[in-house]
């Protein structure tokens, strides 16, 4: 059901690779609740294809960037402007990428190659984003930036691997590029621990199907979806949550608040 909960609404929506990423669903959603979009996503994502189908579906203008390129965010935050003849309300960034995970290299055998890119991709690209939109006075007042994180910022999930550090650093700049931007222009930032979930990136990580059984037995409400998620973003995106900033906002069914039994 659609509340027009967006209506006038401008947003980015970083990260939607197939129907299965939290992004797609979160375009999906946003775009039902009357919000215009730009949606990204890197070079080689782009070419897939996948995502000219959502483009199309959602009325969205299309921009290739690399989130942890300086370059790339300015021009596509300029061109976000460009587009929609103004400031922007929301963005979400929804990026992860861990080189170790990928080629299976354990936490305690870590390459320091993989291990800086996991960070700079899947947290200092928060920092970069927001610094742009800062420096360009990019955002609209009372406007929204929502990055996605996980548990395992907070405890050990072994399998989660130097990914764990990223959300623990994405976190802190969360918390400290919101006082700032709070301070200064009201722009709120958040971020979203979702439950594990079955998209490319979360199938990445090794032992994921045990972790999925697991949490979603755990939590009382059982693991939240991709498309809860979009319903929650888009509540974080709108006008009815303009008091909530810089917090680790668990949409995870319980999971997080639950002990043994
Ligand atoms: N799936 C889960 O279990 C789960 C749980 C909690 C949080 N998250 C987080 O949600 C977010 C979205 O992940 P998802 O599960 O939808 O998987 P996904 O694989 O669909 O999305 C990850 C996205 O990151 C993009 N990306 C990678 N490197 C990039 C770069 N350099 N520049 C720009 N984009 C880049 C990928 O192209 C992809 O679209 C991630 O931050 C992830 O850590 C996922």
């Amino acid at each position: 059901m659609a509340y027009n909960l967006l209506k006038g609404k401008r947003g980015i929506i970083f990260g939607a690779l197939n129907e299965q990423s939290i992004a797609w669903k979160a375009a999906v959603r946003a775009h039902e609740e009357g919000a215009r979009l730009v949606l990204t996503n890197t070079p080689v994502a782009l070419r897939l294809g996948t995502l000219n189908g959502l483009a199309e579906q959602t009325g969205a203008l299309l921009v290739p960037a690399d989130a942890s390129s300086v370059e790339d965010l300015q021009a596509l935050v300029a061109k976000a402007q460009e587009h929609f003849g103004g400031k922007i309300d929301f963005v979400l960034h929804s990026v992860a990428m861990s080189m170790n995970l990928r080629k299976g290299r354990p936490y305690e055998a870590a390459n320091y190659d993989f291990f800086g890119k996991t960070l700079d991709i899947s947290a200092l690209s928060f920092h970069k984003l927001l610094q742009v939109l800062y420096e360009r006075d990019a955002m609209a007042e009372w406007g929204s930036v929502v990055a996605m994180t996980y548990i395992a910022a907070q405890r050990a999930f072994e399998g989660y691997n130097d990914m764990a550090d990223a959300k623990a650093l994405l976190e802190s700049i969360c918390r400290s590029f919101g006082v700032i931007y709070g301070r200064r222009k009201r722009v709120r930032i958040n971020c979203v621990s979702q439950s594990p979930t079955l998209t490319t990136a979360g199938q990445g990580i090794a032992g994921m199907t045990e972790m999925f059984g697991k949490a979603d037995a755990i939590s009382p409400l059982g693991n939240a979806s991709a498309d809860d998620c979009a319903d929650y973003l888009v509540a974080l995106f709108s006008d009815l949550t303009r008091h909530v900033t810089m917090q680790t906002l668990y949409h995870d069914g319980g999971y997080s608040m639950t002990g043994i039994i």
